[in-house]
Parts: structure tokens; C-alpha cells; sequence
């Protein structure tokens, strides 16, 4: 793809003809990818490599079952990635991020059915969506239960510190597995066989205290509140009350948008760096007397997420949006690489370490849509259809070639689909 004269694609149209292409490649791929296991059914992200049921996968899978005006199979997709939240117990409440329906998960768990730890909680948004494009409130009104539950575990077990953001226990958590951003808690670097091993031992070690929460963050393992999972936590607990009200739980309704107001005024009074308007993960470490706060000073686009989240002052997210269509950090010809390209470890084909990702886009896509920068949102989703049309649907994309990577076929780069529906509402 060339750029017009003003930056923009000049080739892929966000229209009718892209939206039709795009809809018959990302339905073939769902369709092969449907599983079914007893009374529940999902998709599985992709054959061989990814073959059980995902936690963020499947509230993004949901979005694009509705996209392919598939309502049922996006009910279906929520409904399997809650049959395995924990009943009892001290984490009582949470959402395994991966769900294993013909079992083998013992090795890595020690449960056969599920994981010990979660992913971004994106499961209000997905059921908010089910409802409004569906106007099916029986269905909410099933599920409304088991995401209270699920919010309130993160708030409970998730922020021993009390300020409103919660941690993750493990990399895997992040949804971002191999970023830099974690490079120096977990000892990251080059040597990809070497990270995916330090993956397992931490894994080992939070099965050993039993993937309980408040022993793995009192251990001082991997204790890190992300910008990107505590935006998409707080636009969730608004979903949620978008949900309450419907339902007309109006109390509840009323807690949960407070508790969104919340965390958000605490993503910008903590995340927020004043002098560069950045935003950035923070890691609790040992300190000489206490565990000590500090920011990892890392720049992903996950310094993106607050405007999904609607955090900052509209005159900050114009700095925040030069920092992203910038041709030097964040904008090449397929955006948005996974790390600043000023970054010396940028790795425009190594997993999560500044290659492209589609379902990273939409949220940043959304973000600018709600800041109303929307020129470059519709850029983005543009560049992004043309990234698929070109390539297919893979797992992740070399930022400056397109070049497909990692695991091919993946469910969820099917959100280019929504990404188009975006650009024309
Ligand atoms: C990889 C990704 C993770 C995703 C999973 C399934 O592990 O890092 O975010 O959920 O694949 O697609």
C-alpha cells in the first residue's frame, strides 16, 4: 500500500467492497475454527497452536460472531469462558484465562479443567455489546451474576495496596506475553527459548502457593499494575453498570460506575507521568524497608489505553495521538508496532516485541474515535484492512513489510472487521 498525499492509504477504501472481502475471509476462518465441548461451544484462536478456549479471545471472538451476525455463538462464547470460574475457595470469583474442556491442564495447573490466573477482563464489554446489539436482556440478566462476582474478585485479591488498580501475578496475564515491558521484573531478553522458560518457572512457582492470590503478591514474584488492563478494567466496570441499569439494579448501577471513576482517576494521578503525559505500567518491588512503587518506563502503545478508557483532558490526548502517528515511534506503514520504534530492543518479528497486532489496534482505535481524532482512527483501520486483504489472518504482522507471523489463521484478527463497522459509525 502507498500513502496518499496527505499520509493516508491511498488503495484499501473503507467501504462496502473492503467490508464484504473482509467479512468472507474472517467468516471461513471462524467457521473452522467453532468447537464444541458438552453443552458449550467457542472458538478455539487458532488450530494446533492455540487449541483450547481463551479468555480475552473469546470476548473478542463474541464481537466478531456479532459483526458476522452470528448473536447465538457470541452468547455461547461468553457463556463457555465463565463455566469455569473458581466456586470457592480464597479466589473464589475469578475467570481462568484458559479453559481446557477435554482436559490437560494438570501439568501446568494442577486442575485439569482450567488455568489459575486471568487475562484482561474484557467480559462486561463483550456481554454489553451482546446486549446492545441484540436487545436480548435475558441474557444479561443470566450472566450478570458471575461478572459481578468476577469484578469484584479483582477488586478483592487484586489490590493489596488499596489504590483502585489492580496487578497481575504473571506475564501471561497481560495478554502480552513476551513484552519488553516486562523485561526487567522477569529477566527477559533476546533469547526467546530462554523467556518462554522463565514463563514456565514462574508458572511452577504460583502453582506451588496454589496460584493464590495474595501469596503470589506477597511473594514479590511479579507484582505490576499494567496501564492496558487497568483501562480496560475501568471501562468494564462502566459496562457493567451499563448492564445493572438495564436491569434495573439501579444501587448497583450506581457503585459500579463509581468504582470506574475510581480507577480511572487513579490511572491518571498514578500511571500518568506529568512530565511527558506518558502513561506507564508500575511494578511493586522490594524495597530496603518496604515494597517501593516505580513506573516501568517502557514505550508500548498500551500508553494508548487511557483514551479507550476516556482518561485524559481532550488538550492531553492530542500528545498522546502526535506520540502514535509518529513515523518514528509508533506509525510505519502497518501501525501499531508493539514497542516505540525508537526503542533499541524493537523486533519488527518477534512475538509481542514490536509486531503488529490487530486486536491492539481496535482498542486504540476506539480510543481515537472517542477523542475524535477520527482521520487517524480511520487511517488506522484502513492500514489494517489492507494488512489482512494482503496477508490473511495471522497471529501477529512485521510492522513495516505486513508480513504474517506466529500463528496463522488467528480468531481474533477478525476485529479488523469491527474496525470497519467503527470507521462508519
Ligand atoms: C498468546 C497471546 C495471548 C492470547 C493467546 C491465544 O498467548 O499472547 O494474549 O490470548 O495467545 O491467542
Amino acid at each position: 500500500m502507498s500513502a496518499g498525499a496527505d499520509g493516508r492509504s491511498d488503495e484499501v477504501r473503507l467501504d462496502s467492497g473492503t467490508r464484504e472481502l473482509l467479512r468472507e475471509r474472517v467468516a471461513e476462518v471462524m467457521a473452522k475454527h467453532r468447537v464444541t465441548a458438552g453443552p458449550y461451544a467457542y472458538t478455539k484462536p487458532s488450530p494446533r497452536v492455540y487449541e483450547q478456549q481463551w479468555l480475552w479471545d473469546s470476548c473478542f471472538h463474541a464481537i466478531i460472531h456479532l459483526d458476522l451476525g452470528d448473536a447465538e455463538q457470541a452468547r455461547r462464547e461468553i457463556k463457555a469462558a465463565l463455566s469455569r470460574q473458581v466456586a470457592s475457595g480464597p479466589d473464589a470469583g475469578m475467570v481462568p484465562h484458559m479453559n481446557y474442556f477435554d482436559g490437560g491442564g494438570e501439568p501446568l495447573w494442577g486442575t485439569p479443567d482450567r488455568s489459575g490466573i486471568t487475562q484482561p477482563p474484557m467480559l462486561a464489554f463483550a456481554v454489553r455489546e451482546i446486549a446492545r446489539r441484540t436487545s436480548d436482556l435475558g441474557f444479561v440478566r443470566g450472566v450478570f451474576e458471575p461478572l459481578r462476582r468476577y469484578y469484584s474478585w479483582l477488586a478483592a485479591r487484586r489490590d493489596p495496596d488499596g489504590d483502585g488498580l489492580v496487578s497481575i501475578i504473571h506475564p501471561w496475564e497481560s495478554g502480552w506475553d513476551n513484552s519488553q515491558r516486562w523485561d526487567e521484573l522477569a529477566g527477559f531478553g533476546d533469547d526467546e527459548e530462554r523467556n518462554k522458560a522463565i514463563r514456565s518457572e514462574m508458572c511452577a512457582r504460583l502453582k506451588g502457593v496454589g496460584f493464590d492470590s495474595a501469596a503470589a503478591l506477597v511473594s514479590g514474584w511479579f507484582d505490576v499494575e499494567p496501564v492496558d488492563f487497568n483501562c480496560i478494567y475501568a471501562e468494564n466496570l462502566a459496562a457493567l453498570a451499563w448492564c445493572a441499569r438495564e436491569l434495573g439494579f439501579d444501587e448497583s448501577a450506581e457503585v459500579l460506575d463509581q468504582k470506574a471513576t475510581h480507577v480511572r482517576e487513579a490511572i491518571r494521578d498514578k500511571m500518568r507521568d506529568p512530565a511527558t503525559g506518558l502513561y506507564f505500567d508500575i511494578a511493586t518491588v522490594e524495597g530496603e524497608e518496604r515494597p517501593i512503587e516505580r513506573p516501568i518506563r517502557v514505550e508500548t502503545p498500551a500508553m494508548f489505553f487511557p483514551l479507550f478508557a476516556g482518561i485524559p483532558w481532550p488538550e492531553e490526548a492530542s500528545a498522546l495521538v502526535s506520540k502514535l502517528a509518529s513515523p518514528r515511534s509508533f506509525w510505519p506503514q502497518y501501525p501499531i508496532p508493539t514497542v516505540s520504534m525508537e526503542d533499541p530492543r524493537f523486533a519488527p518479528d518477534r512475538y509481542w516485541r514490536g509486531t503488529t497486532w490487530v486486536n491492539i489496534n481496535w482498542f486504540v482505535m476506539q480510543g481515537l474515535l472517542r477523542y475524535g481524532f477520527r482521520d487517524v482512527a480511520e487511517d488506522l483501520a484502513c492500514r489494517t484492512a489492507d494488512l489482512v486483504l494482503r496477508n490473511g489472518l495471522w497471529e501477529y504482522y512485521d510492522p513495516h513489510t505486513g508480513r504474517g507471523l506466529g500463528a496463522k489463521d488467528l480468531s481474533w484478527s477478525g476485529l479488523v472487521l469491527d474496525m470497519v463497522r467503527l470507521a462508519e459509525t
